[in-house]
């Protein structure tokens, strides 16, 4: 089992301690991951990307598909991202091997002569499935020495609720394990420390909240409520509609939290993911859609200094880790926290043994803190 995770769920008091080796980085493979936003990737422009610590070479061939390859040559390992891509084939710098940056099939061995018996369709660079969503490029990262299923997952779309709507993404980075990233994203007992301001909330507004969770498949849902009103986006939401505004956040393995809030007509869908490039390092991205007549341009200010917030607190908490301290998850407030390590456990004991292992949640459950 990972470190971080370790250290997480040591002085748990209902410990899961997962019995994952110690080399394992605790990462979720056969999943759909963004490794980048669409518009890094343009003409014959080869960009790169780590995930779960893979290094990948990803490009849009002249017909406008996205691929990603695994960057490294085959044939002696330098990076296929210092090669050459025509728009549908991909030339190492090396010695010119070329591979279908579509399927990875080697295509062109240059240095081969009549007297060669060798295949070239029969050798091929790393290659994964990749797919554009909402402008972010994705990737579905299987295992290594695994078959890709034969039906590959569809890659996840945020919901959108009308026809015409504004979008906005950020990212920003964590020194962090991946488990510490979504802990920290699903977490309610840090926004009036680290979340203050005059538009959101104080220290003072502290109070407390019951708030139902019921288990969806792979995660849990904070069951549709009304949101606390007393802050002003919300305040303002309600006027303009003159309708309750709910509110339905989910949370689903291996790294996405969807938070959709409505009122009337008008509504706003977000998502973040966290996803690990390294063991040490990963990254949030943010995407929200939404019809109000709120600009992008006012919405990604609050946004980023949200995220602001959320990183600078990370950083100063990796500094911490780094001594590598005893940690704790306690009632209720870290719950969400328990459910993530038991979902993901449960996922990884299924995939080993092929038999289902019940969802961590048995039903529905009130969860009472105060933030
Ligand atoms: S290292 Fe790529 S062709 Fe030799
Ligand atoms: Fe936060």
């Amino acid at each position: 089992m990972n470190e971080a995770a370790r250290t997480a769920l040591d002085a748990t008091p209902e410990s899961m301690q997962p019995g994952v080796p110690q080399a394992d980085a605790g990462f979720l493979w056969d999943f759909w991951y963004p490794a980048m936003r669409s518009d890094e990737i343009y003409g014959k422009h080869l960009a790169t990307a780590m995930l779960l610590e893979v290094p990948l070479v990803i490009g849009r061939t002249s017909e406008g598909k996205a691929f990603a390859m695994r960057d490294a040559c085959p044939h002696r390992g330098i990076p296929l991202s210092y090669g050459h891509f025509d728009g549908k084939d991909l030339q190492c710098s090396y010695h010119g091997w070329e591979f279908d940056a579509c399927s990875g099939q080697c295509v062109l061995i240059p240095s081969l002569t009549s007297h060669d018996k060798l295949k070239v369709e029969c050798i091929a660079a790393g290659h994964y499935p990749c797919e554009e969503r909402d402008g972010y490029v994705w990737v579905y990262m299987n295992a290594a020495g695994t078959q890709l299923p034969e039906q590959v997952p569809a890659a996840p779309e945020l919901p959108k609720f009308s026809e015409k709507f504004r979008i906005a993404r950020l990212d920003c980075e964590l020194p962090s394990h991946i488990d510490h990233g979504i802990i920290g994203l699903m977490d309610p007992a840090h926004g009036p420390f680290v979340h203050q301001s005059w538009f959101w909330r104080s220290k003072k507004s502290i109070h407390e909240k019951s708030k139902q969770f019921e288990p969806i498949p792979n995660g849990f849902r904070m069951s549709k409520h009304s949101p606390w009103t007393n802050s002003l986006p919300y305040q303002l939401l309600k006027k303009m509609t003159g309708e309750a505004v709910t509110t339905t956040i989910d949370f689903v393995l291996p790294n996405m939290r969807f938070e959709g809030i409505h009122s009337g007509k008008l509504w706003f869908s977000s998502r973040a993911t966290v996803t690990p490039g390294r063991r040490d390092l990963c990254r949030i991205d943010f995407v929200a859609a939404w019809n109000l007549a709120l600009p992008v341009s006012i919405f990604r200010a609050f946004a980023k200094m949200f995220l602001r917030q959320d990183k600078e607190t990370m950083i100063e908490q990796s500094e911490g880790l780094k001594q590598n301290p005893r940690l704790m998850l306690i009632d209720d407030a870290d719950r969400p926290a328990k459910w993530y390590f038991a979902l993901k456990q449960n996922l990884i004991e299924d995939r080993r043994t092929g038999v289902p292992v019940p969802h961590p949640m048995t039903g529905s459950v009130t969860l009472h803190w105060r933030s």
